[in-house]
């Protein structure tokens, strides 16, 4: 993306020092009738970190994604985004706050296409109302131009030009893995939360997700929070792991720190000596 390389560029009004996000879970606790899938968690997210939650299925990972994002409400504990209280706050508030995210199970319109999926995102970042679009306002019609130079840089910057006017239904599942992520930058999210962006994907498609990534937190100073079970991805990218089992945490470190803990490779890891 032009904007990732300086000026001129739209995006590049949108710095990467405007794009602080702090996060901090304190001792979130979330309960499905008899089931604990979250118990006393506490997180810490700074800005410009990429901090990775692992551990086995069912160990509460999405369940936490949830919390933050507003698709559950914890009984007990806490999120702070920036210092302000977001506990319990509608999705669509949070949205608005900066915090953008992905699904485990995609959630894209499959007979839209790729451009007009992304396209929608955008309604987020709209000013005008129907009252003012009707009028044809030079704001309105000046908000639309923008909407469209960021969505082309976004495709630009994720290589989606030859699939932009695509449908989404008829994308190979790792690409729609990659309009996903599309989708959530186009909120221009402060914090980005991704629920295993590299599931189902080829080693090549995994390849490039792990340069965007890489690119947005390196270049861009991109805030996220990464689930994934692929751990020579995760191992590779993230600076901070914290290890999910039933519900608690086990275990928060670098990645050198969670690899060699034992209740880690007990719970999750096994041998790790195949990753690299
Ligand atoms: N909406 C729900 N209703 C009832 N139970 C739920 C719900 N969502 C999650 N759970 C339960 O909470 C626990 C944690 O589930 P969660 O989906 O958060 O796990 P996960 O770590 O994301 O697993 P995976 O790696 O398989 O995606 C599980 O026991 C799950 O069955
Ligand atoms: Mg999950």
């Amino acid at each position: 993306m032009k904007a990732f390389r300086g000026e001129p560029s739209i995006f590049a009004s949108a710095r990467p020092e405007d794009r602080r996000a702090e996060l901090e879970v304190k001792k979130l606790t979330l309960k499905f009738g008899g089931i604990t899938a979250l118990n006393q968690i506490d997180l810490l997210v700074r800005t410009g970190e990429l901090v990775a939650v692992i551990g086995p299925n069912g160990a509460g990972k999405t369940s936490l994604l949830n919390c933050i994002t507003g698709y559950y409400k914890p009984q007990e504990g806490q999120i702070f985004f920036n210092g302000n209280e977001i506990t319990n706050h509608h999705t669509h508030h949070l949205t608005k706050l900066g915090i953008g995210r992905t699904y485990q199970n995609i959630e894209l319109f499959p007979g839209m296409t790729v451009l007009s999926n992304m396209l929608l995102a955008r309604h987020a970042h709209c000013k005008y109302n129907i009252g003012k679009a009707s009028l044809f306002l030079r704001s309105v019609r000046d908000e639309e131009v923008r909407h469209r130079q960021i969505l082309e840089e976004l495709i630009d910057f994720l290589e989606m030009q030859s699939i932009r006017k695509q449908l989404v239904g008829s994308l190979p599942y790792g690409m729609r893995k990659r309009v996903e992520l599309g989708r959530a930058l186009a909120l221009e999210p402060k914090l980005l939360i991704l629920d295993e962006p590299f599931a189902g994907m080829t080693l090549e498609e995994k390849e490039d997700m792990v340069r965007f990534l890489v690119e947005l937190n390196e270049s861009w100073n991109q805030t996220m929070v990464l689930v994934e079970h692929d751990m020579s991805v995760v191992m590779s990218i993230s600076k901070r792991v914290a290890v999910l089992d039933f519900g608690v945490k086990l275990a928060e470190g670098t990645p050198e720190f969670v690899q060699n803990h034992p209740q880690v490779i007990k719970a999750y890891l096994g041998d790790t000596s195949e990753i690299d």
